[in-house]
C-alpha cells in the first residue's frame, strides 16, 4: 500500500475513488485537485482514498476515473448506509435498486454475504421495495438519477469498506465526440478518457498552449480545444493535418485563432515554434500493432528500434519549447516477450533540464504503466517530465 500526508488544517472527508489507470489516474488527481488533497493511500491498482473536501467542484474535472464514493464506513457500520442514503434521495417508498461494485479483495463469496447485509439494513431501515441489480445494469445515467444506488466496497487491510458511490465522469459527450468526427483512425488513436487525463497531468490550469508534435488523428487536440485550452498539432503526414483541420473546424467553429497546425517533422519544429514558447507537451508518437501472440525478445526490440530515434527527438523538443514549469506526458509502447520480459523505450532524462515529475510527496515508478489494458502484449507505459 502507498500512501503520502500533504499537511493541511482543513478538515478533510475521506473519498474513494475507482481508479481507470492505476497509478496514472492518482497522479491525474494529485494535480487536478492539489492543495485541497489532505493525504492519500492507494488500497490497490482500483481503489484509492484521499483525504479531501467533498464540495471541492474540481472533482469533477478528473477523468481517469470510473467512481467517486463517500463517505467511507467500515463493515462493522453497515447500519448507517440508509441514514446516509437518506441524505440524497427523499422517499423511502420508492423502488430501490441497489448494485454493489467489488474490488481488492473481495471474492464472489464475501461480495454475496455483503450484498444481502446491505439488502437486509435497508428493508430493517423502512425501505419498502428493495431490489438487487447487477453492477453491469448500473450505467452511468442511472447512478445519476439515483435509479440505481450503487455502492463500492473492497478490503483494506483485512477490514472491509463501504461508500455509497456519488459521482461518475460525464462518458457521454466523449463517446459522442468520438462518433461525430468526420476522420477517425481508431488503428493509430488513443481514447479521449486517456488523452484527457494526460492533458490534466500536463496542464491542469488549463493556461497557456499545449503541443501534440505527433498529432495523428487529433484526438488530443480536440480534448485539449474542448477543455479551452489553445492548441498546436504538428504531424509529418499532409494527409493527416487536412483530415485534422477538417475535424477541429466542424467541431470548433468559433475558435478564433485558438488552434494552429502544421505540417512538419519532429526534427525541425523547434526552429519553427520557438524556444520556451510552450506550456504543456502531450503525445503519444507511435502505437504499435496489435499482437495476437508474445514476440521474441529480439523481435519486439526490432519493432522498437525505429521509434527509439522519435523519443530522443520529443526529448530534444521538450527541452527547447517548453517553459519554465511545463510539462510533457508522453506514451511509450511496452512489449510483453515470449521469455516474460518486457521491452519498452527508455527515457533518461538526466543532464537535461527536465526531470520526473513528482507532485506532492507522491513518487510513481516511472514509466508510469497503464493496468487494464485490452490489448495483452502490447500496453502503454507513460512518462512525465516537468522543465526546469
Ligand atoms: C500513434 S500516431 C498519433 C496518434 C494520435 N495520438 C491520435 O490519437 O490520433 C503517431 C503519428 O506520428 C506521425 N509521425 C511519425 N513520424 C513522425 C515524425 N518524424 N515527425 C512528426 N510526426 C511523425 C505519424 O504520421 C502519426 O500520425
Amino acid at each position: 500500500m502507498m500512501s503520502f500526508t500533504q499537511g493541511t488544517t482543513q478538515k478533510n472527508e475521506e473519498i474513494c475513488f475507482v481508479l481507470t489507470f492505476g497509478d496514472l489516474s492518482l497522479l491525474e488527481i494529485i494535480t487536478v485537485l492539489g492543495p485541497k488533497i489532505g493525504g492519500m493511500r492507494k488500497v490497490c491498482e482500483r481503489i484509492a482514498i484521499v483525504e479531501t473536501y467533498t464540495a471541492t467542484e474540481r472533482i469533477n474535472e478528473i477523468y481517469g476515473i470510473h467512481k467517486v464514493a463517500y463517505p467511507l464506513i467500515d463493515i462493522e457500520q453497515i447500519s448507517y448506509l440508509p441514514q446516509i442514503l437518506c441524505r440524497i434521495i427523499s422517499n423511502q417508498n420508492e423502488k430501490l435498486r441497489v448494485s454493489l461494485s467489488a474490488y481488492c479483495g473481495i471474492t464472489e463469496v464475501l461480495h454475496s454475504e455483503i450484498f444481502s447485509k446491505v439488502l437486509s439494513v435497508f428493508k430493517q431501515a423502512g425501505f419498502r421495495h428493495v431490489k438487487a441489480v447487477r453492477v453491469s445494469e448500473a450505467k452511468s445515467n442511472y447512478i445519476k438519477k439515483r435509479d440505481i444506488i450503487d455502492i463500492v466496497t473492497f478490503q483494506d487491510s483485512g477490514k472491509i469498506f463501504l461508500a455509497l458511490t456519488r459521482f461518475l465522469p460525464d462518458r457521454s459527450y466523449i463517446e459522442k465526440r468520438v462518433y461525430d468526427l468526420t476522420h477517425k483512425d481508431s488503428r493509430i488513436s488513443l481514447s479521449p478518457r486517456l488523452a484527457r487525463t494526460l492533458i490534466n497531468i500536463a496542464n491542469p490550469k488549463r493556461k497557456g498552449v499545449l503541443l501534440d508534435p505527433f498529432c495523428g488523428t487529433g484526438t488530443i487536440l480536440i480534448e485539449a480545444l474542448s477543455m479551452g485550452i489553445r492548441s498546436v498539432g504538428s504531424d509529418i503526414s499532409k494527409k493527416r493535418i487536412t483530415r485534422v483541420r477538417e475535424n477541429l473546424e466542424k467541431m470548433f467553429p468559433q475558435s478564433d485563432g485558438k488552434f494552429k497546425l502544421l505540417v512538419s517533422d519532429i526534427r525541425d519544429l523547434a526552429d519553427k515554434l520557438g524556444e520556451r514558447s510552450i506550456t504543456s507537451i502531450v503525445t503519444e508518437p507511435i502505437l504499435l500493432p496489435t499482437l495476437n501472440a508474445r514476440p521474441s525478445m529480439k523481435s519486439a526490440l526490432k519493432m522498437l528500434q525505429f521509434s527509439r530515434t522519435l523519443y530522443s527527438e520529443a526529448m530534444k523538443l521538450a527541452e527547447k519549447v517548453l517553459e519554465p514549469g511545463g510539462v510533457m506526458t508522453i506514451v511509450a509502447p511496452v512489449i510483453l516477450t515470449l521469455d516474460g520480459r518486457e521491452a519498452t523505450i527508455k527515457l533518461d532524462p538526466q543532464g537535461t533540464r527536465l526531470r520526473n515529475l513528482n507532485p506532492g510527496k507522491f513518487e510513481p515508478e516511472y514509466p508510469i504503466r497503464l493496468p487494464f489494458e485490452s490489448t495483452r502484449f502490447l500496453r502503454r507505459a507513460v512518462y512525465i517530465f516537468e522543465a526546469t
